[in-house]
């Protein structure tokens, strides 16, 4: 029997695990270049190198998902494949051709097939196997300069949701000390060195009994960004806000699949635009959004010695439709109107 069968995915949450194969490509003056499948293992780079020194580096994240009908699909892998390429730019890597991108993670999913939990009709209690594209300056450099040769892997890793509360509420706690991102910086980009600076408010407020941070402007203090590496949301009647891209929110393949959903299948008023602290304070219903995070509902939000309430803390009809449709599809349970599916085979 597959082992796969016999996990409690969320408990699981995203805890590492490892699996057989990973996929590599690398980058030198000649340009990218597939090395293909080898098995998972430790990688050996200089102690120069420009990732090691100066976080010349960048990641995706994506799900393989079993779908009802015993297919493995993915979800909208081009839209990551963009994403990364747009991420190189900005970091100054030789852009990630989109077809490497694609490649990788078809095969590693196909050759890591064991891995993918199963489908489970009880959707919050799903896993998937979830994928991690990273692209490294593994070339050594001494100046503050891009490296000379990179290194594109991606590995892949069952996982459960990533608030193991699954669809339940989280309580979130708003940061007047530290910030995500900051104008023209590197918000709006996978880059790793965004990652590690989030660590240490969140922990604290994990100590406080908080699941994450939901980080405000830089700028003014005021205007939200993201629930740690989550896109925010909120509704009020039958319109659904997002904070626009502005170059420090992080262009959710999630987000951008439901406002698309919310728009054309819910009929709701989308609004991508600055939302404040105040303006949360009488919305109906509050999420996250992610490829790890799915759809969480948001309880409540800290603010200073202020507690935000939402909906009770319980999760919202709005949410739950919109939660329901984009599993279903990510699933193979919906027709694929949009095209937002591949079959991995
Ligand atoms: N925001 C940040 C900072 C993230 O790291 C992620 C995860 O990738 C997201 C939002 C959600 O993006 P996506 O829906 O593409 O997973
Ligand atoms: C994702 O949703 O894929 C993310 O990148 C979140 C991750 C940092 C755990």
């Amino acid at each position: 029997m597959n082992e796969m069968n016999n996990i409690e995915w969320k408990k699981l949450g995203f805890k590492f695990f490892p699996t057989k194969h990973m996929f590599v490509a690398t980058c030198s003056s000649e340009g990218w270049k597939v090395e293909g499948l080898r098995p998972f293992g430790n990688i050996e780079i200089s102690p120069a190198a420009g990732v090691l020194n100066y976080g010349q580096g960048l990641f995706e994240g994506l799900k393989a998902y079993s779908g009802r009908d015993s297919n493995v699909y993915l979800f909208r892998p081009q839209k990551n494949a963009e994403r990364i390429h747009n991420g190189c730019k900005r970091l100054c890597i030789p852009p990630l051709p989109l077809d490497i991108f694609v490649q990788a993670v078809n095969e590693v999913t196909k050759a890591n097939r064991e891995y993918v939990p199963p489908y489970q009709e009880d959707s919050i209690a799903q896993g998937a196997l979830y994928l991690r594209p990273v692209v490294w300056g593994t070339g050594p450099v001494l100046g503050v300069s891009p490296a000379p040769s990179y290194t594109f892997v991606t590995y892949a890793c069952p996982v459960g949701p990533y608030f193991r509360s699954g669809f339940e509420c989280i309580k979130l706690k708003i940061s007047d000390s530290h910030h995500r991102a900051a104008p023209g910086g590197t918000g709006g980009v996978k880059a790793i060195g965004n990652y590690c600076v989030g660590m240490m408010p969140a922990k604290a407020a994990k100590d406080e009994g908080f699941q994450e941070i939901l980080y405000l402007d830089a700028k003014d203090n005021r205007y939200i960004e993201e629930v740690g590496a989550a896109n925010f949301f909120c509704i009020k009647g039958n319109r659904l806000y997002t904070p626009n891209l502005d170059g420090c929110i992080l262009p959710g393949v999630t987000r951008s699949s439901i406002l698309h959903l919310a728009k054309h299948e819910f009929g709701m008023e989308v609004f991508e635009q600055k939302i404040s602290v105040e303006d949360i304070l009488d919305c109906d219903e509050a999420f996250a959004s992610g490829t790890a995070a799915v759809i969480t509902p948001i309880g409540s939000v800290q603010h200073q010695q202020k507690e935000i309430v939402i909906n009770n803390s319980e999760p919202g009809t709005v949410s739950k439709k919109i939660y329901k449709m984009l599993l279903d599809i990510q699933h193979g349970i919906t027709d694929d109107k949009y095209n937002w599916r591949s079959v991995v085979e």
